[in-house]
């Protein structure tokens, strides 16, 4: 008995000098942040091996669309791929733009990736995106057949084209259809868990206030706390779901020359995000 509570206090007392050290460390800034550190290898290698399976654990391979490897899907993934990833990932003759050469990790070449890995697993990777790395989620910004397709120009395509081929091939791209505007707000019902979610990815937290979304600290525009009780939005619209809708979609529209911008939200993030501010009473 006497012995267990020795040894139980051993390690309470061990543990409690780590988490010291750790705070201390912490505190003192001896951690390097900059981005012209390279991790030490160990810790690399940790990183690069924690994604790989959390990525190989994460995508479903019996989603796969059949017929990927067709010329037409590849070909559709090309443009995707040259409009989206070229800046950050390269491509054969094509470096990455200046803002990706400085970033850390810095982005991979993706010709081994679509030799050694699946299409589902690329597809994961485009559609959730890579915390801690600058690899962004597609989920809110590319269809789901633009994901496959993007996946598919990786897996079956990237690695066969010459330079000669790919740059011809970027050279005879069509001018991008312009972004649709949503013209009016459908209606529908939002989730509000969803647009917990699609808050993050939306930069809301670098601008408002907002109760329940970790790092959302800064007050540019107003704090969203009590956002449900409030009469006006921005003071101008009645504060009614559709509105809300709407001005997510675009407040330049509602109250030309507001500091928040259009960011692009799609109407079922508009929805689901206005779902969770409606979850806001005030305290
Ligand atoms: C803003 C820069 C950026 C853009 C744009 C970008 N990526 Fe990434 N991507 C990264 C970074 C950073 C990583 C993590 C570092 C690395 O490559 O391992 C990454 C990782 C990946 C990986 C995992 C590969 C690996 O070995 O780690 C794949 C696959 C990938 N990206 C595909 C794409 C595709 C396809 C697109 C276009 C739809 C794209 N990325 C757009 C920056 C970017
Ligand atoms: C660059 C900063 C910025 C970003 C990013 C931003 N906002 Fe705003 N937001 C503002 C400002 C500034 C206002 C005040 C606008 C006005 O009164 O014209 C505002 C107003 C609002 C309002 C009305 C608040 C009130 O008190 O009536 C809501 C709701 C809102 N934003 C939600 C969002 C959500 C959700 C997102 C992400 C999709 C977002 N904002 C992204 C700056 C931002």
């Amino acid at each position: 008995m006497r012995r267990t509570a020795r040894l139980a206090l051993g390690i309470m007392t061990a543990g409690l000098i780590a988490a010291g050290g750790a705070g201390i460390f912490v505190y003192s800034g001896a951690y390097d942040i900059s981005a012209t550190d390279q991790h030490t290898p160990p810790v690399y290698w940790a990183m690069q091996f924690m994604m790989r399976r959390a990525v190989a654990v994460r995508a479903d391979e019996s989603e796969t669309p059949a017929g990927l490897a067709q010329a037409e899907v590849v070909r559709r993934g090309f443009a995707l791929y040259h409009r989206n990833c070229v800046q950050c990932h390269g491509g054969p003759g094509f470096s990455p733009e200046p803002a990706a050469l400085g970033m850390m990790p810095v982005p991979a070449y993706l010709v081994p990736v679509g030799r050694e890995w699946t299409a589902a697993q690329i597809h994961w990777v485009v559609k959730n995106g890579i915390k801690m790395t600058a690899m962004p989620a597609w989920k809110h910004r590319m269809s789901e057949d633009d994901m496959w397709e993007v996946a598919a120009f990786v897996k079956h395509g990237l690695q066969y084209l010459s330079q000669a081929q790919y740059r011809e091939a970027a050279a005879n791209l069509p001018a991008p259809a312009a972004r649709a505007r949503p013209s009016g707000v459908e209606g529908g019902v939002g989730n509000a868990a969803a647009g917990r979610r699609a808050i993050d990815q939306y930069a809301c937290a670098t601008c408002h206030v907002i109760p329940g979304i970790t790092g959302a600290t800064r007050q540019v525009g107003p704090p969203l706390r009590g956002m449900a009780s409030r009469s006006y939005i921005a003071g101008v619209l009645a504060n009614t779901p559709r509105n809300m809708v709407r001005w997510l979609m675009s407040p330049q529209q509602v109250s030309p020359g507001s500091a928040m911008p259009d960011l692009g939200l799609r109407e079922q993030d508009a929805l689901d995000i206005a779902a969770y501010l409606a979850t806001l009473h005030g305290d």
